[in-house]
C-alpha cells in the first residue's frame, strides 16, 4: 500500500518508519527543508532508541522516502496520515488545530481516486468532521473517508508500542476505510492485536480519556505518596499492594515529581476545555491538572527542606532534566519548574542529563551544564535526581559521596533504597517513603 505521512515530528516519523517496516511504501512530507535534508542523509532529528536503524533499513530497502513536495505523494497515496502538531494554544489551553486544517486543505486539493485520510494527531472530538468539511469544500467531487486513528506511543518505547500495541483504535463508519485500515495494520492482526472499530467521535475521545485516566492514576499515587510521608508508610509497597488487584493494575503507579512531556499536560488541558464547553465538566481531570501543577513547587520545597530550609548561595547538582528517561524531550519537564524555583531562592544549579542538555540550554537560564554525573556533583551541597536514567541507578555511591560537599541526596524517582543510602552515610530523602 502507498502511505503518505504529513508531518515528520515524533509521531509521524515513528509511524512512517514502522509502516514502511510492515512492507508499505511510505513517503514522509514536511515543510521544513532543513529537517527533510537531514532525514534524507539519514540523520534523525529526535532521540528515540532503534529509530536510526529502522529508518536506515527501510530507506535502503526503497520503502521509505522523505520530501518537502507533497504533490505527487498525496496524489498517489492510498492513505494519507495527518501527523502534525496540535500544541496548546497560548493563553487558553485549547489545542491549536491550524496545522491540521492546513494539512486538510492541502490534501483536499491533491487526492486522486478513493483515498483514506487518517488523523493521527491528537485532536478534540469533532475535528474529523471539520477535516471532512474542509476537504469537501476544496473538492466537492473527491472520493474519500476521514478516519480517526489515535496513537498511543510512549517516547523511548515508541517502536515497540507501535509494533506491539495493546490495541489499535479505528474511528470511521466507512466500510471501505475499515478494510484499508485493516490492510495497513495487517502484520499486527497476525499477532492477534485487538482492533476496535468505533465511530470517529468515540475514537477521538478514547485518546483523551486514556491519557486523562493515566495522568489521574499518576496524580493519585503522588498524593498517596504525600500521605505515606505523613503517616510513615511506603508508597512503593502501597502501589504494589493495590496494583496486584487486576482491576487496578500495576502500571503507572510510580510516585514522582509529577507528570510532564508532550502529551499528558496538553491532553488533560484540552480534555478539560472540551468537557467544559460541552457542559459536562470532568472534575477529576480539573483536579488532576491543578494537583500536578502544584506538585512541581512542592518538589522544589522538598529540596529546600532537605537542605535545612535555606538554599541561598548553595550549589545544587541536578541529575536528569528530561521529562522521562530515553528521550531528549524537555517539553513540560518538571525540571523546568523546579530549577527556576530553586534559583529564585538563591541556589546555584549545576545539571547533567545524558540526552537533554542541548534542548535544556535553550529553556533554562544560569545553569552550569556538567559533562557527566560525577563532574555535576563535585563540591555540591546536595544532589537531586529528577529523571530516572539507567546510568543514575548505577552510580558509584562512594565516589559520589566523596565528591559532594555535604552528602544530601534528594531522589524524586525512588531509584535508591533508603536503608542502603542511610547505611552509606547519606542524608537521603525520597518520595513517599518515610
Ligand atoms: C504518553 C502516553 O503513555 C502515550 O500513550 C501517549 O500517546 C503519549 O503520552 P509519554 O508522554 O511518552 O507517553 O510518556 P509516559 O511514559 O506515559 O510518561 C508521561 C509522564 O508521566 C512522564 O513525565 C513520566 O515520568 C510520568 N510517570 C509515568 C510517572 O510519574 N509515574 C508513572 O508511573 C508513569
Amino acid at each position: 500500500m502507498r502511505v503518505t505521512m504529513i508531518g515528520t515530528g515524533y509521531v509521524g516519523l515513528v509511524s512512517g518508519a514502522c509502516f514502511a517496516d510492515f512492507g508499505h511504501t511510505v513517503t514522509c512530507v514536511d515543510k521544513d527543508e532543513g529537517k527533510i535534508a537531514r532525514l534524507q542523509k539519514g540523520e534523525i532529528p529526535i532521540f528515540e532508541p532503534g529509530l536510526d536503524e529502522l529508518v536506515k533499513d527501510n530507506v535502503e530497502q526503497g520503502r521509505l522516502f522523505f520530501t518537502t513536495d507533497s504533490t505527487q505523494a498525496i496524489r498517489e497515496a492510498d492513505a494519507v496520515f495527518i501527523a502534525v502538531g496540535t500544541p496548546s494554544r497560548r493563553g487558553d489551553g485549547y489545542a491549536d488545530l491550524s496545522y491540521v486544517y492546513a494539512a486538510a486543505e492541502e490534501i483536499g486539493g491533491l487526492i486522486e481516486g478513493y483515498t483514506v485520510i487518517v488523523n493521527k494527531s491528537t485532536v478534540p472530538v469533532g475535528t474529523g468532521d471539520e477535516v471532512e468539511a474542509i476537504i469537501k469544500k476544496v473538492r466537492p467531487d473527491a472520493d474519500f473517508a476521514v478516519v480517526s486513528n489515535p496513537e498511543f506511543l510512549r517516547e523511548g518505547a515508541a517502536i515497540n508500542d507501535f509494533k506491539r500495541p495493546d490495541r489499535v483504535v479505528v474511528g470511521t463508519d466507512d466500510e471501505r476505510a475499515r478494510e484499508r485500515m485493516k490492510e495497513l495494520y495487517r502484520p499486527l492482526f497476525l499477532n492477534e492485536t485487538p482492533i476496535q472499530f468505533t465511530s470517529r467521535r468515540t475514537s477521538e475521545l478514547i485518546k483523551y480519556a486514556g491519557n486523562g485516566f493515566l495522568a489521574m492514576k499518576i496524580t493519585f499515587i503522588n498524593e498517596i505518596a504525600d500521605l505515606c510521608e505523613a503517616v510513615g508508610a511506603n508508597v512503593q509497597e502501597v502501589a504494589r499492594g493495590i496494583g496486584l488487584d487486576n482491576r487496578i493494575g500495576r502500571k503507572f503507579l510510580n510516585a514522582g515529581p509529577g507528570y510532564g512531556g508532550s502529551c499528558f499536560p496538553k491532553d488533560t488541558l484540552a480534555l478539560m476545555k472540551t468537557a467544559r464547553d460541552n457542559k459536562a465538566p470532568i472534575e477529576l481531570i480539573e483536579t488532576t491538572v491543578r494537583v500536578n501543577t502544584a506538585r512541581k513547587q512542592k518538589m522544589a520545597q522538598k529540596i529546600v527542606d532537605a537542605l535545612g530550609g535555606n538554599v541561598n548561595g548553595k550549589t545544587i547538582a541536578i541529575l536528569g532534566l528530561t521529562f522521562k528517561p530515553n528521550t531528549d524531550d524537555m517539553r513540560d519537564a518538571p525540571a523546568l519548574d523546579i530549577v527556576p524555583t530553586l534559583q529564585a531562592e538563591g541556589a546555584k544549579v549545576r545539571a547533567f542529563d545524558p540526552e537533554g542538555m542541548t534542548e535544556a540550554k535553550h529553556m533554562l537560564k544560569d545553569v552550569a551544564f556538567a559533562t557527566g554525573p560525577y563532574d555535576c556533583v563535585q563540591n555540591a551541597d546536595a544532589v537531586v535526581i529528577i529523571t530516572e536514567w539507567d546510568q543514575f541507578r548505577a552510580l558509584d555511591l562512594d565516589r559520589m559521596k566523596d565528591a559532594l560537599k555535604t552528602p544530601v541526596v534528594v531522589d524524586l524517582r525512588n531509584i535508591y533504597s533508603p536503608a542502603e543510602m542511610r547505611a552509606k552515610g547519606f542524608n537521603y530523602v525520597s518520595v513517599g517513603r518515610a
